[in-house]
């Protein structure tokens, strides 16, 4: 029995449940993969996440955090329960709610006293009632319980610091006593706290998703301008950036936004927009750019060549972007097949991801080191900034480089090092040598 039980193990489940233990509240994480326990109960993690590893094993010492794959008894020992459990896309854009229905339906099964339901998994607008119609059908006899939905808001790569210091605490409630007992566990964090209806904190989600992924489209979609107009998006980003009304962060143009979030979100969003006979045409536009942003910076990239056939290309970095091993929604899964359309030879290199089996092909392999994936190529395109590459010795590895091509799909390149170094130097509507002065 512990202070708090964490339906889900997966990426939200496992950084909520090892910053409750760091808060200094005990935690039992809940997930039906016996697979993923046994990991978690020797101290490793199912996917990367820097600075995890090393707290999961002390709290595992410590006993802070423990791990089951009962729900029924988890529940009937808990009071408070987060549901951390995934929400993927079905394919018509809409949230697949049923890991989220059987967590309700055990909910309701096992409960022979008060709940307190934390819902983190990102639901539809609405889910809640949902979730209690679940929970009440599943009950052998009527008893009470709240369900307040408190959204997430970490990113990969920065998970648990993105949790332990976030920018906000958003919590969705009707009652008054049960948002008392969610502040009271979050006491030891400071910052703002936003304390709503459920139906206006899943909507504060959504909406903080879709606006990042609006400025990305947008200066997706001027970049697109920007480069016949020989203007770099780079230092137009920088100067809109000053302005604090508009802000420098999710302005950079690149070949696009991955991930489990941005892309479930939007398409969530417009799914709801649907159903209610609206249209959020800004959201339409925002998820077509992102789209068709690879196929759109390959072609401009390919004017400089006139064509792929035959170049060996190192594609550096397949994950969604950096620091993580997730390859969810990454553009890379879509650039490699389009430049192998185009009968591009292809070596590609991640410092931690392994290219899904079915895009391994006759033209496409992958390198263990970033040497191997250069040698002989013609062309690198980096599609994740990885600080691997960003920082790497370029004035060695040139030496394994066949060519002299450089196409930086993240603008991330120390353009005018690589040009000094002899490089051919293309961004995205970042090319050639600009005189960048910042005083
Ligand atoms: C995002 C949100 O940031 C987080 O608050 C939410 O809880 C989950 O979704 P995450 O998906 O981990 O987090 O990654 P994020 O750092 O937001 O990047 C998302 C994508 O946008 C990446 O593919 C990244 O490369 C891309 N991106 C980001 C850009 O293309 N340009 C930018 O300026 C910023």
């Amino acid at each position: 029995m512990s202070d708090i039980l964490i339906m889900g193990m997966g990426y939200v489940g496992l950084t909520t449940a090892i910053t409750f233990a760091e808060l200094g509240w005990t935690v039992t994480g809940f997930d039906p993969d016996m697979m993923k326990l046994n990991l978690l109960r020797s101290g490793d993690l199912p996917f990367y996440e820097h600075g995890m590893k090393q707290l999961l094993t002390k709290q595992i010492a410590e006993g802070s955090i423990r791990f089951t794959e009962q729900p029924l008894q988890a529940i009937q020992d808990h009071s408070v329960i987060f549901l951390c459990v995934g929400t993927p896309s079905n394919s018509d854009g809409s949230a697949n709610l049923s890991y989220v229905q059987q967590a309700a339906l055990w909910i309701g099964q096992a409960m022979d006293a008060y709940k307190l339901v934390v819902v983190k998994s990102t639901v539809p607008v609405g889910t809640n009632e949902n979730i209690r119609k679940w929970i009440v059908m599943n009950q052998a006899t009527p008893v009470n319980f709240d369900i307040i939905m408190n959204p997430e808001f970490l990113r990969e790569g920065s998970a648990l610091a993105d949790a332990m210091n976030p920018d906000r605490i958003v919590i969705g409630s009707d009652e008054e006593a049960a948002t008392a007992t969610l502040l009271k566990l979050y006491a030891k964090l400071s910052c703002p706290v936003i304390v709503t209806t459920p139906q206006a904190a899943i909507m504060i989600k959504y909406a903080s998703n879709a606006f990042l992924a609006t400025k990305i489209s947008f200066i997706n979609e001027l970049a697109r301008l920007c480069e016949p107009l020989d203007v770099s998006i780079v230092d137009v980003a920088q100067g809109m950036g000053y302005d604090p009304r508009i802000g420098n962060s999710f302005l950079k143009a690149g070949i696009g936004y991955g991930g489990s979030c941005f892309p479930k979100d939007v398409d969530a969003l417009l799914y709801a927009a649907d159903r209610n006979g609206l249209t959020l045409s800004i959201m339409e536009q925002v998820a077509k750019i992102n789209r068709s942003q690879v196929v759109h910076v390959l072609s401009q990239w390919e004017q400089r060549v006139s064509s792929f056939a035959a170049m060996t290309v190192a594609v550096l970095g397949i994950t969604f972007k950096p620091n993580t091993d997730d390859l969810r929604e990454a553009p890379a899964l879509t650039l490699i097949p389009a430049l192998s359309a185009k009968q591009a030879i292809i070596r590609v290199h991640d410092p931690l991801a392994k290219l899904p089996a079915n895009l391994l092909t006759d033209q496409v392999s992958q390198y263990e080191s970033l040497e191997g994936a250069l040698t002989g190529a013609d062309a690198v395109i980096l599609c994740t900034e990885w600080s691997d590459y960003v920082k790497a010795d370029w004035s060695k590895l040139k030496a394994s480089l066949n060519g002299r091509l450089f196409f930086d799909g993240r603008n991330a390149m120390d353009r005018q090092l690589l040009i000094r170094l002899g490089f051919e130097y293309y961004g995205v509507s970042h090319n050639g040598e600009y005189p960048s002065v910042t005083r």
